[in-house]
């Protein structure tokens, strides 16, 4: 069968609130996406993912939508959107958007009407319950953002269930009727002819039918996260998901084109790799591989990283393809984790492992997280937590990874022209895209290069991967024999018994040519080999 485009496609999420600025509003929008089309195209990325546009109360920055088939104003117009969508396509890249269906904003008509009244004929459309019999909480689910996962309506005496905030209540996706409706929503978009979703959260579409409380977690201790409370064998990966991303696909598979999902799962493989559906059954095109964020960038060795890579190698069906992240808006900045040198390496291993990589935007300059003053947070996650806390709380939530990209050494970075809604990181007049375009050894420029590579060298893209031995605190592999990365994630040089080739790419940017047998690697360097 032929491969299909997202099979070793580089997608780049960008975050439109912080990505360019077009009007001066310090906010960014779908016009400044469309001007930075060429940067992009010059990058080398293959498809675009854009976080949410949709009109929304912005409780939870665009992941709480009142109208899914619209364009809120502050990030343009839907006319705005058709030609980002054309300009993408014109340039050869593929346009992926957010699809946000496990809950809607509570403004969002269908939820207006839902909590009108018991009798309401959008009642079933979001989860109610009555209250416990000491008026409590139906049961003990807790909030992603902290607190329980119920909020009481006072007008008409129940709980309805949100797994994010108040402002967001979950849709009853055992309701055919809400089914259907978001079908439709994916319809809306799909004619428009974007060329897939990345689906939001799409291990917490559906909850116990029972409502059973929840176990507790043994390792939970006060202090801790307030969802950590409890083993989540209710609210999370519930068997009926499976029937609604199956049906998901047969929504995409309805149009040509090629027309794709990438779900958002945070679960360990074995229940991760379902999602994949099977041969006869297909479900998710990429269910989100997280695990080099979750267990990767807390233990960064060579050896638990051949881990992670070897496991999820191992566990996934020959027919599945795999895909790898480093780091997206909730989580903390890939070279704040690990450092400039070895986010240098981290980008090189993401782009010569088999499949599709996803990029977060600003990490190919290494933009570092944020340092928001406790005045300026914006997160309601982090906001809702220090609410809860009764304190001013100091935690930032994820607003350090969401700063604005910093295009210039001149005023807001070339973001904007008033003050942007996140702080500039102060780091820009030496970090940003034009200093590092003109330099021929910065974090860009590498990027830039391995997508070349990537693109260029036979077996790259689709050849399987093999492991390589290496010494300790070196990771190695083959790609179809014919390409060998080795990867050296110490800060102290190494040495690798290597057949004989040519180096295509070192990440200093500074050496090519032929390897007789032995490969030296410079502390936190990583190497491309083509074999002879
Ligand atoms: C996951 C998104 O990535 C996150 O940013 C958002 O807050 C929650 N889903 C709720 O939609
Ligand atoms: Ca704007």
């Amino acid at each position: 069968m032929a491969r299909k485009w997202w099979q070793d496609a580089v997608i780049y999420q960008i975050y439109p609130r912080s990505f360019q600025d077009s009007n001066g509003d310090g906010i960014g929008d779908l016009e400044g996406i469309c001007s930075r089309l060429g940067y992009l195209k010059d990058l080398g990325v293959d498809a675009i993912w854009l976080s949410p546009f949709y009109k929304s109360p912005m409780k939870d920055f665009g992941y709480d939508v009142s109208d899914y088939c619209s364009v809120d104003p502050i990030f343009g117009t839907l006319a705005d959107f058709d030609r980002l969508l054309e300009d993408t396509h014109k340039r050869g890249i593929k346009l992926i958007i957010d699809l946000v269906p496990n809950h809607t904003s509570d403004q969002h008509p269908w939820f207006v009407e839902s909590r009108a009244g018991r009798d309401s004929p959008k009642r079933d459309w979001y989860i109610w319950r009555d209250p416990a019999p000491d008026g409590g909480p139906p049961n003990n689910w807790m909030s992603f953002f902290g607190g329980p996962a119920w909020t009481f309506d006072a007008q008409t005496g129940q709980y309805y269930l949100h797994q994010f905030l108040p402002e967001q209540p979950d849709l009853n996706w055992r309701n055919p009727e809400v089914r259907a409706a978001m079908y439709d929503v994916m319809r809306f978009w799909l004619r428009r002819g974007v060329d897939g979703f990345r689906v939001d959260v799409m291990w917490l579409l559906v909850e116990d039918a029972l409502f059973r409380d929840e176990p507790e977690n043994p390792h939970w201790q006060p202090g801790m996260w307030d969802r950590g409370r409890h083993l989540h064998i209710y609210t999370e990966d519930q068997p009926e998901t499976h029937e609604i991303v199956r049906e998901m696909r047969q929504v995409l598979d309805e149009f040509d084109g090629d027309r794709m999902m990438v779900g958002e799962i945070y679960l360990p493989y074995e229940q991760l790799i379902p999602y994949y559906g099977t041969p006869e059954r297909p479900g998710c095109h990429l269910p989100f591989n997280f695990h080099l964020i979750t267990r990767g960038l807390s233990n960064w060795t060579a050896e638990n990283l051949r881990r992670i890579v070897e496991e999820y190698q191992a566990s996934l069906p020959a027919w599945a393809t795999p895909n790898w992240v480093l780091g997206n808006h909730d989580q903390h900045r890939l070279a704040s984790r690990i450092g400039h040198a070895q986010a240098r390496v981290a980008a090189m291993m993401l782009f010569t492992l088999p499949g599709s990589p996803t990029w977060y935007y600003g990490d190919e300059i290494g933009m570092v997280d944020g340092d928001i003053p406790p005045e300026k947070v914006q997160d309601p996650a982090a906001l809702r937590q220090r609410g809860l806390a009764g304190d001013q709380g100091l935690d930032p939530g994820r607003d350090p990874e969401r700063t604005p990209m910093q295009w210039t050494p001149f005023t807001y970075a070339g973001f904007s022209t008033v003050e942007p809604w996140l702080p500039v990181n102060p780091d820009y007049p030496e970090r940003n895209v034009e200093t590092q375009d003109a330099d021929p050894e910065s974090m860009l420029t590498l990027v830039r290069t391995l997508l070349v590579v990537r693109r260029e060298t036979p077996g790259l893209r689709e050849a399987p991967y093999e492991s390589y031995k290496a010494p300790k605190g070196v990771f190695a592999y083959l790609r179809g024999r014919v390409v060998l990365a080795a990867l050296n994630f110490t800060a102290e040089p190494k040495t690798l018994a290597v057949p004989p080739g040519e180096i295509l790419l070192s990440t200093y940017l500074d050496r090519y040519g032929a390897v007789e047998s032995t490969l030296e690697l410079r502390p936190n360097e990583g190497v491309i080999l083509r074999l002879q």
